[in-house]
């Protein structure tokens, strides 16, 4: 049994400050690039609000005899879709918060030599997993990836995987009891077992070199019992051929020049990239830019880059519930590309791996964020372990896409003392895990220095790149019209990012700009806004708050927000308010400026 959280070393120097990162993460990187066997699909599952399953569920039993007593049946139990929410799936578990018991029965054919993983794109939130009746793990966090050896429990035949998925909020959690998205609870990323040989290219990082735009530095981590054979890393596009010998953990670290063609969100150029040893093969989709930061402004490929963006859930269109599929992905960053996005904030958690290799293909940029999101138990190791490890596998399952740019660590959390050495700490992981992208965090402390001057003061912002702000004048204070003299500063020189502004607007409902909920207001507040944010002289990018109304319960007005928080500039029906409009001019106009 493999539980995949541990004591933070960096915990014992909370109190005395920066430390190494967490241990190194066991996920298998590139699914898709491997041999799997699907466990999409139905799964029989069994509704345990008090927990009772606990006593043996994971054994699957079934009645031996007439007068044998069993009072669960998996067989006899109504199905899930996986992957799939189970609040959409079924009225009565639309508020439910509790413990559902999962099984799916597969036929597998054993290959000598061969090993073999369970691999679960994300569960929410925490899961515990069986197979064939032997627990083979752990897993807390809602939105991250997690895979568990089941080479020795697996058999030639029939087999049953059982996974007991529980999504009660936790005070310790991450995140932890108020947050406004809807805590759809259940199997809500694929699942595949995946067979690799003894030895296997379990993870690596191939990317430019922070700085550089034609040194390509990384490392590659083999996994089995031979981890001294000789690696090979190729891109035949770029006529790269080159060979490396892992040392006695089976890590390979490189550094090499090469003539590449970069990726930017105008030519989102991919190469085919092949990594290979004697006994194991991974092609990979590999695009290469370099990001960086110089004084107040973001730099792409060496040159300055305005960020035109958007904030999205991972809401999912026209249905409803957490999105899952390409389909939706295609939905989603389809309607930010009709925007005039070059770029999408992904609130407020790890989105789908579809929606990062698609924002690859299309030339969308990333920031993508975890979610420690308002107030935390910042004093506890195990929540610190938590968040840490969910920013290592964040980093570890996107480390290779050229779309991402930002690691955010944090949104709107409270200034105090403790909750600055949590995120100082999260921030310093990020850097060690992952030299060549930058770090971020959505704030909202101000100071009101006067009417019309509200400077952005975090002391958070030391520890960042570039430094994010949710403002919502003319929404939650002030009036749109307030945004005309408005003034916005940052204490630190460095670049910004306004990752939320709006206000909420239910399609069709139509009045005056002064009418609140109509799209008019909306649409006026945008007009108010989008000048007011061109004055900030360090504005490097912006993404209003947000793409897609979305399911929330802290938003009950009845008639109007219905549990959805109505701030999209198109509705969950897939309609465009005003405001799409008009934000789309203005990001035509920057576009066409070259911005
Ligand atoms: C906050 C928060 C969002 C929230 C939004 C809102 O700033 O970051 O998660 O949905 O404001 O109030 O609509």
């Amino acid at each position: 049994m493999k539980r995949c959280l541990l004591l933070p070393f960096s915990f014992l120097l909370l109190v005395g400050g920066a430390s190494a990162a967490p241990a190194p993460s066991t996920l298998i990187a590139n699914i898709g690039g491997r041999t799997t066997l699907s466990l999409n699909g139905a799964w029989r599952a069994i509704v345990d609000p008090f927990d009772n399953g606990k006593s043996g569920f994971f054994r699957n039993e079934k009645p031996r005899s007439k007068s044998d007593r069993v009072e669960y049946s998996f067989d006899a139990s109504p199905v899930l879709n996986v992957p799939g929410d189970w609040n959409t799936q079924r009225d009565q578990l639309m508020f439910y918060e509790g413990t559902v018991w999962y099984r799916r029965e597969f036929n597998y054919r054993k290959r000598e030599g061969s090993r073999a993983f369970v691999y679960f794109g994300a569960v929410n939130y925490q899961a515990t997993v069986y197979l064939n009746g032997e627990k083979l793990g752990e897993h807390e966090g809602g939105f991250t990836p997690f895979n568990f050896e089941a080479t020795s429990v697996l058999r030639d035949g029939g087999n049953f995987l059982i996974v007991a998925v529980n999504n009660v909020r936790r005070p310790d959690g991450v995140p932890a009891m108020k947050f406004d998205w809807w805590n759809y609870g259940g199997i809500t990323g694929d699942v595949s077992l995946v067979e690799v040989p003894a030895t296997f290219i379990q993870d690596y990082s191939v990317q430019l070199s922070r700085g550089s735009q034609n040194a390509i530095a990384g490392w590659v981590q083999l996994n089995g019992s031979q981890p001294a054979q000789k690696i090979t890393l190729e891109i035949p596009e770029a006529g790269v051929r080159q060979t490396f010998v892992p040392d006695a953990a089976g890590r390979a670290s490189f550094r090499f020049t090469a003539k590449l063609d970069l990726w930017s969100p105008e030519h989102p150029k991919l190469y085919d990239v092949v990594l290979s040893t004697a006994t194991d093969a991974v092609h990979d989709e590999i695009g290469f830019r370099v990001i960086e930061v110089q004084g107040t402004q973001i730099l792409l490929n060496g040159k300055p880059i305005f960020l035109r963006g958007i904030s999205m859930h991972e809401e999912a269109p026209f249905r409803g519930g957490r999105a899952f599929s390409p389909e939706d992905s295609q939905t989603l960053l389809g309607w930010a590309k009709d925007l005039g996005c070059n770029f999408v904030r992904l609130a407020h958690y790890p989105h789908s791996e579809h929606e990062i290799r698609l924002a690859d293909r299309m030339g969308l940029l990333v920031w993508s964020e975890i979610p420690v999101y308002w107030d935390i138990d910042w004093t506890n190791p195990a929540t610190l372990a938590n968040a840490e490890a969910q920013l290592r596998d964040m980093i570890a399952r996107d480390h290779n896409r050229a779309a991402v740019i930002f690691w955010s660590v944090s949104n709107e959390t409270p200034v105090k003392p403790e909750r600055l050495t949590f995120l100082t700490q999260l921030a310093q992981d990020a850097r060690v895990l992952d030299s060549t992208r930058l770090v971020t965090s959505a704030m909202n402390h101000v100071d009101n220095a006067s009417a019309d001057v509200r400077t952005l003061s975090d002391p958070l912002g030391n520890a960042l790149d570039v430094l994010g702000l949710n403002e919502y004048l003319g929404w939650y204070g002030g009036r749109p019209e307030d945004g005309d003299k408005m003034q916005w500063k940052t204490a630190l020189a460095k670049p910004l990012i306004v990752s939320e502004f709006g206000g909420g607007a239910q399609f069709g409902r139509r009045g005056d700009a002064d009418e609140i909920w109509t799209e008019e207001y909306q649409d006026n507040l945008f007009q108010h806004q989008l000048p007011m944010l061109e004055r900030i002289p360090n504005l490097a990018g912006m993404t209003p708050w947000v793409l897609m109304d979305f399911r929330s319960p802290l938003r009950m007005l009845p008639g109007v927000q219905d549990y959805h928080n109505r701030k999209g500039v198109i509705s969950d029906r897939g309609e465009r308010k005003l405001a799409f409009f008009t934000l789309q001019r203005f990001y035509k106009k920057l576009a066409d400026a070259g911005k």
